[in-house]
Order: structure tokens, then C-alpha cells, then sequence
């Protein structure tokens, strides 16, 4: 309690300790010696803490309404694993994560000059291969893959801008799909209400084997990957949502996301990374993205390639990080270098044992600042260092 009365927003305990006035020995004497008179009402306030407390994990268990929002994917039933597993000290881990972030994919469309000329071809016998709003020609079965609607053709790859085969950008793949298929993906009603809130809403699809993420932000929706290149980690629609100042270039400014895990921006509109400190390897990251649209038959629908090409270039038994990827594990090389679990029992480094190993800054006892610790009693926000709202 006196951590929670006393702490500032998101500080470490390490860091609390460390900002009260004789650090370690000061808190000592305010819980066992009760030195600033406060235990009675310390004790009080977490007995109220104790007797409001309730799994709020183990309530949406038990609720099946509410344990259904923590599905994995809002269009199906079935889960899917997004990492391996490995075996380290008789646990089961999931794999490390990779160290190289991916920056191309590769489709089973072969990237040439003939494919430009197939694709030329294709858009000349669609007589509106360009419009993304092509006629519905089936839209009675809305929940169903197999219903998929209009079929429209990309246009073709330019041949000057063609990358080498098999090493397409992910934000590039939207022009070299050989063609695409509006298909209905997810009530619109899962979105409801997304316009009030700033990060809208979101939804996890899964296709096939593919992982898609769609937003509704803001009055629009966009379509992604779900993988985010980086680290191959599937939580694109976990992302954080932001909008960039509008600039000469873009009136509105550019909505983009931020990836949960290490923040990486990338914009919904384009796929591009628009992470630009200069010295940043993963610059030439991008994720694929989707024409999305809401129809009037209720469903969203996002425009698909066939889901075998789809599934090549983004499936997730394609990109899920393998056991062993990654080289030996961490704690395996140290256990060889430091003896580890050899006879079955962790064994400290002599270096731990004798206090050398432990960096000098850290050796010295640190003075701590002579300023006196401010309790909050009243008001405050509710979280770290402000009075609770239970
Ligand atoms: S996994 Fe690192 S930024 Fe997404």
C-alpha cells in the first residue's frame, strides 16, 4: 500500500526504493517500525483492497459471452499457433523471437516480363479491371468464403518497376497478384461504435492460412497483414493507432500503426514503414495491405488474391518463428558457460557468489536524495500514485 500511496505512474519498485530518502533502511522502518505512523491505516486501506478483489480473468472464463472477446480470430472458431514451442530446463518456452526482421516475401506468381504482358492481357478483356467498386454479382451468402463476389483483375505490374522474382516487398504485393476476389470477411457490426473511440476498432481474420488485421478508424477501414515484419510476431490488430500531421504532400494526414510490441509505425493506406531516423536497419520494412470496403448487405468485404497465392506470401505456416531458429537458446549458452543444471542444481558463478561480477556503479552504496516522501491521501487518478477508484 505504501508503494501504491506513494509511487509515481509506471515506476519500478526498483526505481521507488531507489527515490526514497535512505532507500532500502527508510522503507525498513516504515513497514516493521512503523515509523511514519501510517501502518494502521495502511493496513486498513488493504484490507479494502482484499475484500474488493475479485479474478476478473476467472469471471470472463465462466461467461461465455464474455470469454468469446478473447477469441483468437473474430471470423472463426478455430485457433491457430503463431510461434513454436521449445523445451529449456524441463519448461516449455515459446521459440525466441528471429533476429533478422523480413523484408520481402516471394508468391507463386513467377515477376517477369511475361507475367506484364499476361496482366495487360487479363485488363484488356475486363472492360473495368481498374475500379475498385466493381459490379456485386453474389451477395445473398454473406458468411461464407465460397460466396465470393465480383472478381476483378490488378492491373499489372509496370515493367520497369518489377522487382526480381521472389523478392517482393510486402507493401508491393497488392500489384502482383495475378487477380482478386472481393470476399466477405466479417459483419460490419463488429465495428460498431468505432468511430467514437480514437484507436476505432479492429478485428483478427483469418483466411485460409493467412492472417489478416482490418480497422475501422476514424470513418474508414483499412486491411493488413497480421504478421508484423519484424519479429514475424502475428499482432498487427493489437496495434497502436495514430495519425501524422497533415503535410504538403497529404492534407488529411496519414493514419498509421504502431505495432504493440516494439512500436514500429507503419501507414494503413500504403504499407510502408515510416520509421525514418536514418540509421534504422528495419527502414525497408512494409506490410501488405487490402481494399476493404463495407456493403450494404452488412458484411465487410476485403479484396483477396486466390488464397493459394495469398496463403505463399503470407500464410502463417510460411512465417511462424521455428523451434530452434534462432541458434542455441540464451539460457542453454549460459548454462554451458556457467555449469548450469549439471548435477540437476543451479550453480552460481564464482564471479556471482563473490559479488565481482556485479558492475562497480552498482558496488557503491548509493547516497539518496534528502527529499521526503509525499503521500497522497486523497484525489489522484486512480492508477500508480493516485488514491484507487475500488
Ligand atoms: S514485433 Fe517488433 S515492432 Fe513488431
Amino acid at each position: 500500500m505504501f508503494y501504491i500511496r506513494t509511487a509515481d505512474r509506471l515506476q519500478r519498485t526498483a526505481r521507488w526504493i531507489e527515490s526514497l530518502p535512505g532507500g532500502i533502511n527508510y522503507l525498513r522502518d516504515v513497514v516493521l517500525k512503523d515509523s511514519l505512523g501510517l501502518a494502521a491505516e495502511l493496513e486498513s486501506q488493504m484490507q479494502d483492497l482484499v475484500d474488493s478483489y475479485f479474478d476478473e480473468w476467472a469471471e470472463a472464463v465462466k461467461d461465455p459471452e464474455l470469454a468469446a472477446k478473447f477469441a483468437q480470430f473474430s471470423n472463426a472458431k478455430d485457433g491457430q499457433d503463431t510461434v513454436e514451442r521449445e523445451d529449456e530446463r524441463g519448461q516449455k518456452r515459446p521459440a525466441w523471437w528471429p533476429k533478422q526482421a523480413v523484408t520481402t516475401t516471394t508468391t507463386t506468381i513467377a515477376v517477369s516480363q511475361s507475367d506484364a504482358a499476361r496482366g495487360e492481357e487479363a485488363r484488356s478483356s475486363v472492360s473495368d479491371s481498374s475500379s475498385d467498386s466493381a459490379t456485386l454479382k453474389s451477395s445473398s451468402s454473406s458468411d461464407s468464403l465460397s460466396s465470393a463476389t465480383t472478381v476483378s483483375t490488378s492491373p499489372p505490374p509496370s515493367s520497369d518497376s518489377l522487382e526480381p522474382p521472389n523478392q517482393i516487398p510486402f507493401s508491393s504485393l497488392r500489384t502482383h497478384w495475378s487477380s482478386t476476389t472481393w470476399m466477405p470477411l466479417i459483419p460490419a457490426s463488429h465495428f460498431d461504435g468505432a468511430d467514437d473511440l480514437p484507436n476505432g476498432i479492429s478485428a483478427t481474420i483469418r483466411v485460409s492460412d493467412t492472417q489478416l488485421a482490418i480497422f475501422r478508424v476514424r470513418g474508414r477501414y483499412y486491411a493488413t497483414q497480421q504478421m508484423c515484419p519484424h519479429k514475424r510476431a502475428f499482432v498487427l490488430s493489437d496495434s497502436l493507432v495514430g495519425t501524422n500531421p497533415p503535410s504538403e504532400e497529404k492534407q488529411e494526414g496519414e493514419v498509421y500503426i504502431a505495432c504493440p510490441h516494439h512500436k514500429t509505425p507503419f501507414s494503413l493506406p500504403t504499407g510502408a514503414c515510416l520509421t525514418s531516423t536514418g540509421n534504422n536497419p528495419n527502414e525497408s520494412m512494409s506490410i501488405a495491405t487490402f481494399d476493404v470496403e463495407e456493403r450494404e448487405d452488412g458484411m465487410v468485404y476485403v479484396k483477396l488474391p486466390p488464397l493459394d497465392e495469398l496463403d505463399a506470401a503470407l500464410g502463417t505456416s510460411r512465417w511462424i518463428v521455428r523451434r530452434g531458429e534462432t541458434g542455441a537458446a540464451q539460457l542453454e549458452e549460459m548454462d554451458q558457460k556457467f555449469g548450469g543444471f549439471g548435477d540437476g542444481r543451479w550453480k552460481r558463478p564464482a564471479a556471482v557468489v563473490s559479488g565481482k561480477a556485479r558492475k562497480p556503479e552498482l558496488r557503491q552504496k548509493k547516497e539518496k536524495d534528502e527529499k521526503g516522501v509525499e503521500m497522497i491521501v486523497e484525489g489522484g487518478c486512480g492508477g500508480c500514485g493516485g488514491t484507487p477508484d475500488w
